[in-house]
């Protein structure tokens, strides 16, 4: 067969691990030909591929980010996009395509899917929410990362008696937030499924602080909302592909926390920190994982498929119940992050 590999969307650490275990699985074990698409559906849009083997790959697994690029580019985004890539997997004789995304990118190929196309989902994001999946590769070292700059923060948070928020990212969800907080012993973890009330979040910090404790760190997941009408957030800015750009809660709180409590406080904005360089080993297991099982869909047939963990085991589900609606963060887990508050 003839298969293409495409990763869309925002990038993470795990991507060239799958690409690498889809070449591994397809080359070694089922005789394919593979072809990345370059930068996401971009590629299959403009007849733009490359040609990956084994020998090609050697090297990848460690690496961040994506040797065949990405952008948040879709078929159903640009004039004609869909007939464009029909005419690419014609012209090329591509047999399946295999779409590494997150939402964005998964919901085209799930409208692909049902525009006659055969293709395979593979989930990932650093947010982790995806649904129909208990965890998506990059999370793990996205958690990571945080809770390195979180644990630097407290020695340094003390060594000055402030408060620092720290401010991650997540979108409209907080597992990374709520994960990082738990692992850093955050004082408080703000995530938008739990809008926060500014003065509940400045009286907490006082009678902390009261009891002789003058150091806090305060996350706060980049999607977090205040209750309704308690503090005003800049309008948000929106990219070129209509996709919402989030940032800057942390600067908002960070100042309204000082002006109401009196503690002097610092943000630290992590930002695309948590995005870039070498994956855990859990997300090089979980991407390689993924990579074989794709490969595996596509010689199945499962297509319209997405590969997904699921009671530690690699399964399928529909793409239509992946992309319906994002998953958040569990109560429970919630709950034990606020155990643990002020
Ligand atoms: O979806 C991954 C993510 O890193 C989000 O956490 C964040 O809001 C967004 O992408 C940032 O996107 P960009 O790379 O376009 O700034």
């Amino acid at each position: 067969m003839h298969v293409a590999i495409l990763t869309g969307g925002g990038d993470c650490p795990g991507l060239n691990a799958v690409i690498r275990a889809v070449v591994r699985k397809g080359e070694v074990e089922y005789g394919d030909q593979v072809s990345g698409s370059l930068d996401g559906w971009r590629g299959l849009i403009d007849g733009e591929t490359i040609s990956l083997d084994v020998e090609s790959l050697r090297g990848t697994l460690p690496r961040g980010g994506t040797v065949i690029g990405t952008s948040r580019v879709q078929p159903y985004g640009v004039p004609g996009g869909v007939d464009k890539v029909r005419r690419t997997v014609e012209a090329l004789g591509i047999d399946a395509v295999i779409a590494v995304g997150g939402e964005g990118t998964l919901g085209a190929t799930r409208d692909l899917f049902k525009d006659g196309f055969n293709v395979v989902g593979v989930p990932k994001t650093i947010d982790n929410d995806i649904s129909g999946t208990e965890l998506t590769f990059g999370f793990d070292t996205a958690v990571q990362i945080a809770l390195d700059a979180i644990d630097r923060l407290h020695t340094t948070a003390e060594s000055h008696d402030r408060v620092i928020v720290v401010e991650v990212m997540g979108r409209h969800v907080g597992h990374i937030a709520t994960w990082a907080g738990i692992a850093g012993g955050a004082t408080m973890t703000l995530i938008p499924e739990k809008p926060f009330d500014i003065e509940a979040v400045c009286q907490a910090l006082v009678r902390r602080h009261q009891r002789g404790r003058y150091a806090s760190i305060v996350v706060v997941a980049e999607g977090a909302l205040p209750s309704p009408g308690t503090l005003e957030l800049p309008e948000a800015q929106v990219d070129k592909y209509g996709h919402i750009r989030l940032g800057g809660i942390g600067q908002v709180l960070a100042d309204e926390i000082e002006a109401r409590t009196g503690f002097e406080t610092r943000v630290t904005t992590l930002g695309h920190v948590q995005r870039g360089g070498t994956p855990t080993a859990f997300d090089r297991v979980l991407s390689t994982r993924f990579g074989c099982a794709a490969m595996d869909a596509v010689h199945d047939g499962a297509f319209g498929q997405m590969v997904a963990l699921q009671a530690g085991h690699v399964v399928r589900v529909p793409l239509d119940d992946a992309v319906g609606s994002l998953k958040k963060v569990d109560e429970e887990l919630y709950g034990v992050a606020r155990t643990f508050f002020a």
